[in-house]
């Protein structure tokens, strides 16, 4: 084997010297590589008082993965489990090979990798630990349509990273080391503009066009992290993902007025329909010379508008684009998702509003729906969901 590779780079080598396709000097009209950058690796710290993922600046790439618990994977399996993928998580997002990395070449660049861990309703179930289960259910709301293959699962994990390839690594690794305690429910996989093309900071596009996560929680230690309720779950945070299609087709047929019309925000610069600039306040009391309210009573923005600012949810949110199908219609949508410390007083109240009058329901659809507890972060000696399971 060795020497017929041997002869593969033996004829390789003879073709570049005998053709001049390598050694020749390169012209000054051929591309040039850019040097080698000596610039530390991007990397998210994987330690701390709460895990990386959720308040970490959103990477490009995203892979969440909902796994079922093999019959059996008790709370002691459990443990063992989250210690393998803690160490797994620790060492790729350092930029370091996985205990049993068949690929360890891969693990160099960890292009600001994280993986957030989330505990699903069956988990507590399997580990004998019902009594320590947050409110993580959610009702059924008029608008869905939900699919198995999206929805529900015992345990998420979130991989999130600038690099395909690093994101690639990390999920075989994971999926690797977790085969023998789960089986994978859903893969969804679902990406953002790259810092290349737009620097970080500014609120991104979804694929409607919109920009999508203007208005934000100004106080995370409010919103998203959680102090009160189970003490195993202080420092963590409650995931709602929702896989929303949207009819693409549906939505170019309608014009400009009536797309801005339904959010209540202009398409070209995110501003509300009351205000010039994306962070302008909307005026929802604003009414037109006829007297109908500028931001309509069915805007997207007014009915998922929370007073409490302290009280909003995280949208950190992903788009999705599938096979495209034999007549070329794309399989599009938001693989929205939001963190937040309480969904019953945050999130359900926001998609009770949405469910009923949303005028944006005419070209959205939820078709999966899953939410898991995520612990708090842990120690350089610790791993996640060692409060509950240790
Ligand atoms: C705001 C799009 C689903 C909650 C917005 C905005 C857009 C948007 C363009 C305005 C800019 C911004 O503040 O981000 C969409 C699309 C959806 C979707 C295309 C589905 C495909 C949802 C869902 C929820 C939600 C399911 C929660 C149940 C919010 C919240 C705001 C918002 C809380 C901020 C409202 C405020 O101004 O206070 N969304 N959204 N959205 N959306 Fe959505």
């Amino acid at each position: 084997r060795g020497l017929i590779l041997g002869g593969a780079v033996a004829a390789g080598s003879t073709l570049a010297a005998t053709s001049g396709y390598l050694a020749a000097p390169r012209p000054d009209d051929q591309p040039t590589s850019p040097a080698p950058s000596t610039a530390a690796p991007a990397t998210e710290p994987f330690h701390g008082p709460h895990q990386a993922g959720i308040a970490t600046s959103p990477q490009t790439h995203a892979a969440l993965l909902g796994l079922d618990l093999r019959p059996g994977t008790d709370r002691e399996a459990l443990g063992r489990l989250m210690r393998i993928l803690t160490d797994d998580a620790r060492r790729l997002t350092e930029g370091q090979a996985g205990l049993a990395d068949a690929q360890p070449e891969l693990a160099d660049i960890p292009a600001r990798l994280t993986v957030t861990f989330g505990f699903g309703p069956g988990l507590f179930t399997a580990a004998g630990l019902k009594h320590q289960r947050p409110a993580i259910d959610l009702p059924k709301f008029s608008i869905d349509k939900l699919q198995d293959r999206w929805s529900d699962g015992d345990l998420l994990v979130q991989i999130c990273a600038d690099d395909p390839v690093t994101l690639a690594h990390a999920l075989r690794l994971i999926t690797k080391d977790a085969r023998a305690f789960a089986t994978v429910r859903w893969t969804q996989r679902g990406f953002r503009r790259p810092p290349t093309s737009q620097p970080a900071g500014h609120t991104q596009r979804n694929l409607m066009g919109q920009l999508d996560g203007t208005v934000q929680p100004t106080d995370l230690g409010k919103a998203v992290w959680i102090s009160d309720g189970p003490a195993w779950l202080h420092g963590g945070t409650l995931m709602v993902l929702r896989r929303i299609h949207m009819d693409l087709e549906k939505w170019d047929r309608a014009d400009e007025a009536a797309k801005e019309f339904s959010i209540g925000r202009r398409l070209a610069t995110g501003a509300p329909l009351t205000g010039h600039n994306e962070h302008d306040e909307p005026d929802l009391h604003a009414k037109d010379h006829v007297g109908f309210p500028v931001i309509d009573d069915a805007a997207h923005i007014r009915l998922a508008h929370t007073a409490d600012p302290a009280q909003r949810m995280l949208r950190r949110s992903y788009n999705y684009d599938e096979t495209v199908s034999a007549d070329g219609v794309t399989d599009t949508g938001l693989l929205f998702i939001s963190y937040q410390a309480d969904i019953t007083r945050q999130f359900i109240p926001v998609q009770q509003r949405l469910a009923a009058t949303d005028l944006l329901n005419a070209w959205t659809t939820p078709i999966g729906s899953a939410v898991f507890a995520l612990p708090p972060g842990c120690t350089t000696g610790g791993w996640i969901g060692e409060t509950l399971l240790a």
